[in-house]
């Protein structure tokens, strides 16, 4: 029999640890169960690629919440355990200890693995992802001055790591498929500054380069690519992308295409069972895109508003989706989500180190960086939350306030 009134949420990054925590601040009185896979308190990502790999940088994890917080919030917690099946006609969670969970709603808060480098030798001891902290923690054993790393992809985990290993004292290579860095997340501008930002901190990339396989006698000596060249490797870090975890969905039937499918509400295609973080997929609130969106202020906004479904509250005000990453010291902040084919308007000058590039789609702001400075962060993210629309002379003048670049709307005519 399904338990009334209990939540069970499977994964607690910050997409479960936040449905948690929603529903006890919305006044939830019963139970809430918390599975989670990794032993120990769930932790905050975004040091592992960062602080953690620093030197002299404590040797422990972020909790993302202590011990005291889920007892006085009366937050079961089950770590070390995954959810392994989903049985719907009976509301139960099956877990790899044998046990089973009673649940009225399911949240499934599953997050993202890293994709794996499908090529010959990739089993090879010496070749490493970053997803969790035991990963963090052995690659920071193996990023000694002198060792040879080759990293394969420039995005996120690439560069943070090759900003991390360079300052180690590691001899630093990056092989990037596109052209050019950071290409998923960014503008032309903003690759070629950070560019030159790796290779004056000593960092080698190439790219259009395909990686054909991983060779050494018994664990990696070299990466192979396409052109022939054999790049010698003591260590091999991939950063090559993300796959959302929506095995455990898609066996229990819900509807599922790279990533799990949910509405406004977070509600999944199965009646009772919602799904929150990396490893959903659903429509802008903003301009309606079909979207998956790896950040943790889209984690927190879903989990708000799974929590108000529940509890039969309203849902707090969406907020603009935001990122951030450093390389090097030099901070990178985007709000909202720039498409491909928007205009991108560069405001400053990059070679100053400060600069910012706003993305219009048909006049309107989509989103923002700021490099080295924050201070169009904020009125940009407004101006992205109102929509607004901006004249592109204004915006390309650094002399204006962003926020004085919005054509103002027009009054409704009588
Ligand atoms: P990513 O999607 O940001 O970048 C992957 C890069 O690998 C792309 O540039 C892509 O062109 C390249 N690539 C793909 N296949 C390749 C291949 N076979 N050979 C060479 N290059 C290839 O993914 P990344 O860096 O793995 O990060 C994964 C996730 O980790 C992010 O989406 C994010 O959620 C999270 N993350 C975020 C950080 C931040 O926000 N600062 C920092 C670290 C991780």
């Amino acid at each position: 029999m399904a338990s009334a009134d209990r939540v069970v949420i499977i994964g607690s990054g910050h997409a479960g640890v936040s449905v948690a925590a929603g529903l006890r601040t919305r006044g939830f009185s019963g139970r809430i169960v918390l599975v989670d896979g990794e032993p120990g308190l769930p932790y905050e990502r975004p040091p592992l690629s960062k602080e953690l790999l620093k030197p002299g940088a404590p040797d422990g994890a972020t909790p993302l919440r202590k011990e005291s917080y889920f007892e006085g919030k009366d937050i079961e917690r089950i770590a070390g355990a995954t959810a392994v099946s989903i049985d719907r006609a009976r509301g139960m969670v099956a877990l790899s200890d044998g046990r089973e969970v009673g649940y009225s709603r399911l949240v499934l808060a599953t997050g993202s693995r890293p994709r794996l480098l499908s090529v010959p030798g990739a089993d090879l001891p010496g070749l490493f992802t970053l997803k969790t902290f035991e990963d963090g923690r052995a690659l920071k054993q193996v990023l000694a001055p002198g060792a040879r790393v080759v990293i394969v992809g420039a995005g996120y985990i690439g560069l943070e790591v090759a900003a991390a290993a360079a300052k180690l004292g590691c001899d630093t290579t990056i092989l990037e498929f596109q052209d050019r860095i950071m290409s998923r997340v960014t503008s032309e501008p903003v690759s070629r500054f950070f560019e030159q930002v790796h290779r004056a901190n000593g960092v080698r990339i190439s790219f259009g380069t395909a990686v054909t396989a991983l060779g050494g006698d018994g664990r990696v000596e070299f990466v192979a690519t396409a052109d022939g060249t054999r790049y010698p490797a003591d260590v091999v870090v991939a950063g090559i992308g993300v796959v959302p975890n929506q095995d455990l969905a898609e066996a229990a039937g819900l509807e599922c295409s790279d990533g799990v499918l949910v509405d406004d509400a977070g509600r999944t295609s199965a009646e009772g069972i919602y799904a929150a973080g990396d490893a959903t997929r659903f429509a802008s609130l903003f301009d309606g895109a079909s979207q998956r969106l790896e950040c943790i202020q889209n984690a927190q906004s879903q989990a708000d508003r799974i929590a108000a479904d529940i509890t039969g509250q309203e849902p707090g005000e969406p907020g603009v989706p935001w990122f951030w990453t450093v390389q090097h010291g030099v901070r990178l902040q985007t709000a909202g989500v720039r498409h491909p084919d928007d205009e991108t308007v560069v405001r400053g000058e990059p070679a100053t180190g400060r600069f910012s590039v706003v993305y219009l789609r048909d006049g309107r702001i989509s989103a923002v960086d700021t490099i080295g400075g924050l201070s169009d962060f904020n009125p940009g993210k407004r101006l992205v939350a109102e929509r607004a629309t901006l004249d592109a002379a204004l915006v390309a003048d650094p002399g204006t306030p962003l926020a004085d670049s919005a054509v103002p709307a027009l009054a409704p005519s009588r």
